[in-house]
């Protein structure tokens, strides 16, 4: 979620979508994303929309949230009502914390989207959680309502670490939820990590990445540490009370992760994501990165629709109010121009493993990828064959690569 948006235009208040938008939905898939947007404290580093029991103010209340939720499923049923897509491919529960909101309403708001819409028969149905709010009985619940893939936030095994990055979870608690998850039959589980904290030794990585090779799930996230601008650990960092990450331990890291994760048969397929099998990969992030349609529900939710991309009000209160309305509670919309949708393809499809195919490039960007492939960060193979694929010395220099291929 970008910190800054770009301004966009009003979204009507009824959420009507131009009809260029809504001729083919879901031609590329489509997905639900549902924001959950509470915490039981805030992570330092965090700077996502989620707010803790005193931030909430009046307006809005966790008892209520699924109830709302469901009221704009129904204004999007509305706004899609002529065309819907065909079948929901994938439903993502992200936050904030979703399991902080009882299984029952997670259940509540899943069986919401498939009336709505209808869940495809093989349909994927993540929902992020917290390793210290789940249970063995909350786990079998979620799977029971449908949920098929859990993702954990780790970061890591080393107690200081997660000390610096105010985890409320003891060391070990993640891989012992990872299991939990799995003996309630969730065969997909996603374990997050971060690296680069200060006060991270290359020790407390590697067992971090062993603890997840020895939990046993099907995939892992690795995501060097943002120190993002209005968070607590960004002052301390001002203040000179912690150092700043550097460029050349996070590089360490990633090579740390990409070894110890292909040692134990992981393969990266987007340069911060590793599955055991293509079946582990998360679909509903394909979705995204592939350019398919997905309708993001919650306050500060992002949605995607047929090349219109539109963002909701950000607080909890500012949301139930305009849905209690009868109001769409999107803040603004923007209609990428071909440039923009152009930018955001290379940026994104660069960073899988699949690649990005040569033949979307102009002749600028593929004089760039000519000089990406003879520099040793295009991967010689994946370019014979039509597409500009990373190389390990590539993934670190991703974002480089990119600026090489656009105008
Ligand atoms: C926003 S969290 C939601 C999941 C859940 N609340 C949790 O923390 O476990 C999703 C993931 O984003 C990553 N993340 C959040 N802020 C980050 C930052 N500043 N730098 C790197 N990764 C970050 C963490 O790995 C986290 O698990
Ligand atoms: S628990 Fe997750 S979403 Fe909540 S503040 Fe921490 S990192 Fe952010």
């Amino acid at each position: 979620m970008p910190g800054v948006l770009p301004e966009g235009e009003p979204v009507p208040a009824d959420g009507s979508l131009p009809a260029t938008a809504t001729r083919a939905v879901g031609a590329r898939g489509f997905g639900v994303y549902v924001h959950v947007p509470f915490c039981a404290s805030r992570c330092g580093y965090c700077d996502f929309n989620t707010y803790t029991a005193d931030e909430l103010g009046g307006g809005a209340s966790r008892e209520g949230y699924a109830d709302t939720v469901l009221a704009e499923l129904a204004l999007a049923a509305r706004v899609l009502g002529d065309a819907p897509p065909p079948r929901v491919d994938t439903v993502f529960v992200g936050g904030g914390t979703p399991t902080l909101l009882p299984a029952d309403d997670l259940a509540r708001i899943l069986d919401g989207v498939d009336r709505t819409w209808g869940l495809a028969a093989d349909a994927e149905v993540t929902t992020e959680a917290n390793p210290e709010s789940v249970t063995p009985e909350s786990l079998k619940t979620l799977r029971a309502a449908g949920y098929t893939r859990i993702s954990l936030g780790m970061q890591s095994a080393a107690p200081g670490v997660l000390a610096i990055l105010d985890r409320r979870h003891r060391a070990g608690r993640a891989t012992e939820a990872a299991r939990e998850a799995r003996d309630a039959g969730f065969d997909h589980v996603n374990l997050d990590l971060i690296y680069g904290t200060p006060g991270e030794s290359a020790d407390d990585f590697a067992a971090s990445l062993a603890q997840v090779v020895a939990a046993g799930v099907d995939h892992v996230s690795a995501y060097a540490l943002i120190v993002e601008d209005g968070t607590r650990l960004a002052a301390r960092m001002r203040r000179g009370e912690l150092p700043y990450p550097s460029d050349d331990v996070a590089a360490d890291r990633y090579l740390a992760a990409e070894a110890a994760l292909d040692a134990a048969g992981f393969s990266w397929y987007e340069v911060s994501n590793w599955a055991r099998t293509p079946a582990g990969r998360c679909r509903h992030n394909l979705l995204y990165w592939n350019g398919g349609d997905w309708w993001g529900l919650g306050p500060g939710a992002h949605s995607h629709v047929g090349g219109v991309r539109w963002w909701n009000v950000k607080h909890p209160a500012a949301y139930a109010k305009r849905l209690a309305a009868g109001e769409s509670p999107g803040l603004a919309r923007e209609v990428l121009t071909p440039d923009e949708a152009h930018t955001e393809d290379v940026m994104l499809r660069l960073r899988l493993a699949s690649g990005l195919p040569l033949a979307v490039l102009d002749d600028a960007g593929r004089a760039g990828a000519r000089r990406a492939l003879a520099d040793g960060l295009l991967d010689p193979a994946g370019y014979a064959a039509g597409r500009a694929v990373l190389t390990l010395r590539g993934r670190l220099l991703a974002d480089a690569v990119v600026r090489d291929l656009l105008p």
